[in-house]
């Protein structure tokens, strides 16, 4: 079907049709469907309110616009690049339906405020959506964390073997990356959540419009308080973009670790096969795809929020068509964002943990040789100096092929006096963490009693 451009008065040739394709952003901008539709209803109903078209008008807009959501949702919507856009489908539409009455919708509106709208309401569910995949996610890791209370693991700086920890204070740590991550986007959604329509194409309207009417009518706190800003603004998706970037480093954090344990050479845990895949030539093989897959999406979702900042750089006020390359990035940010959280959540959660192998690696590598400079620090010597006897133990087990516990009193004693009998219940992995007992500390009891408040929260 051929269509009249809704804004073809001034024009006397036609679009090149390339041109048309190039320029249109239907293929991608109709996933806002939802949201156009609903914008305008609540449009055509503050207009109606303020005399400004009349009710009856409304009331054949507002049936209009359901009947043509309906089709869409049916799959019966016949989208059309030659009217561009998703506001310009649905608009040219209720027109050849109602006539008339459709063609007052757009009164002191213009696509600029329309879209800024629609991408608003849009972002502002998936921001919900995302948070509760957050919270099911750090559900999983508390449910690890709890189930696995009194693992321990060796904690690892310069991914060198540091000091013993429990495995649920790991878990816990991803615990508090993700609780910020959630409160990132809520920070984000509190900023964009105000009504832009009003501004029409840029300086306001000259129709006696009820801008708060609307806002109430769409759920928004208030307004936008400059009509510049309020179309030329895309603040709100490039601080989603971010915070998306922040929380993909986390999950790609997550990911390396989760393919490094399950590696043969760590063996820490165990992914369910239902999150691998194998080798088509090595029989072998059971690959952690999921992980790998969602540490590699971290790079487009980066990429997107590169792409728009340069996509809004040095752009003049107010809107630019440049603009219309705000969606793409975005959708691919909320798509790869929500997959790798669900993902996850469930990954983590069916995740088995090879406790034995953990503790072998912990009693590895002078993990307690902290506990033993602290222990002679309690008996009175400076830190620096039992740092340096502690160091010198150390040698001397590499160059003797001995760990710590193996050594004699004797030995212990010939590196310092101080040293007692006591040693022995110093070094040991589970002395070691039940030592950290201060608040945020990998104790036992600490981490239970994080675990409490975490569950508590919700
Ligand atoms: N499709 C456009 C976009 O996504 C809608 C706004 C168009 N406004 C305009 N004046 N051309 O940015």
């Amino acid at each position: 079907m051929a269509h009249e451009k809704l804004w073809g008065g001034r024009f006397s040739e036609p679009t090149d049709k390339f041109v048309e394709e190039f320029t249109a952003s239907i293929d991608f901008d109709k996933r806002l469907y939802h949201q156009d539709i609903r914008g305008s209803i609540a449009h055509a109903q503050m207009l109606g309110k303020q005399g400004i078209i009349p009710l009856a008008d409304v009331e054949r807009i507002v049936e209009g616009l359901q009947e043509i959501l309906k089709k869409i949702e049916g799959g019966k919507f016949d989208f059309s690049v030659a009217l561009e856009d998703i506001h310009m489908n649905i608009e040219a539409r209720l027109s050849e339906k109602i006539g008339e009455a459709g063609k007052r919708l757009h009164t002191g509106r213009s696509r600029n405020d329309q879209v800024a709208l629609d991408i608003r309401l849009y972002l502002r569910d998936e921001i919900v959506e995302i948070s509760a995949y957050l919270d099911l996610l750090v559900d999983s890791l508390v449910f690890q964390a709890e189930k696995n209370l009194g693992v321990i693991m060796p904690g690892y700086t310069h991914l060198q073997t540091a000091q013993p920890i429990l495995f649920s204070h790991h878990m816990m740590a991803y615990v508090e990356m993700f609780t910020r991550d959630k409160g990132r986007m809520e920070d984000c959604l509190r900023r964009m959540d105000l009504l832009p329509l009003g501004a029409g194409a840029l300086a306001g309207t000259t129709f006696p419009i009820d801008r708060e009417h609307a806002a109430e009518l769409l759920d928004f706190p208030g307004v936008t308080r400059n009509s510049l800003d309020s179309v030329s603004d895309r603040d709100f998706a490039l601080e989603f973009m971010a915070a998306s970037s922040i929380l993909m480093m986390h999950l790609s954090r997550f990911s390396e670790e989760l393919i490094l344990w399950s590696t043969s050479e760590f063996k820490f845990v165990e992914l369910s096969d239902s999150f691998c895949t194998g080798s088509s030539i090595m029989p072998q093989k059971k690959n952690p795809d999921v992980p790998e897959l969602v540490r590699g999406k971290t790079g487009r979702v980066y990429g997107n929020l590169m792409a728009l900042l340069t996509v809004m750089k040095a752009l003049p006020l107010a809107y630019n068509k440049d603009m219309q390359e705000d969606k793409e990035p975005l959708f691919d940010t909320i798509d790869t964002v929500k997959g790798s959280l669900k993902i996850f959540a469930d990954m983590v959660r069916e995740m088995r943990v090879n406790a034995g192998n953990m503790r072998s690696a912990a009693a590895k590598g002078f993990s307690t040789a902290t506990d033993v400079a602290e222990y002679l620090v309690r008996k009175g010597m400076p830190f620096r100096d039992a740092h340096e006897v502690v160091g010198k133990t150390v040698a001397y087990c590499i160059a003797s092929g001995k760990d710590l516990p193996d050594l004699t009193l004797e030995e212990w004693q010939g590196f310092s006096e101080k040293i007692d009998g006591d040693i022995f219940d110093c070094i040991t992995l589970e002395a070691s963490v039940n030592a950290r007992a201060a608040t945020g500390g990998t104790a036992p009891e600490r981490v239970k009693a994080e675990i409490e408040r975490v569950k508590a929260g919700r």
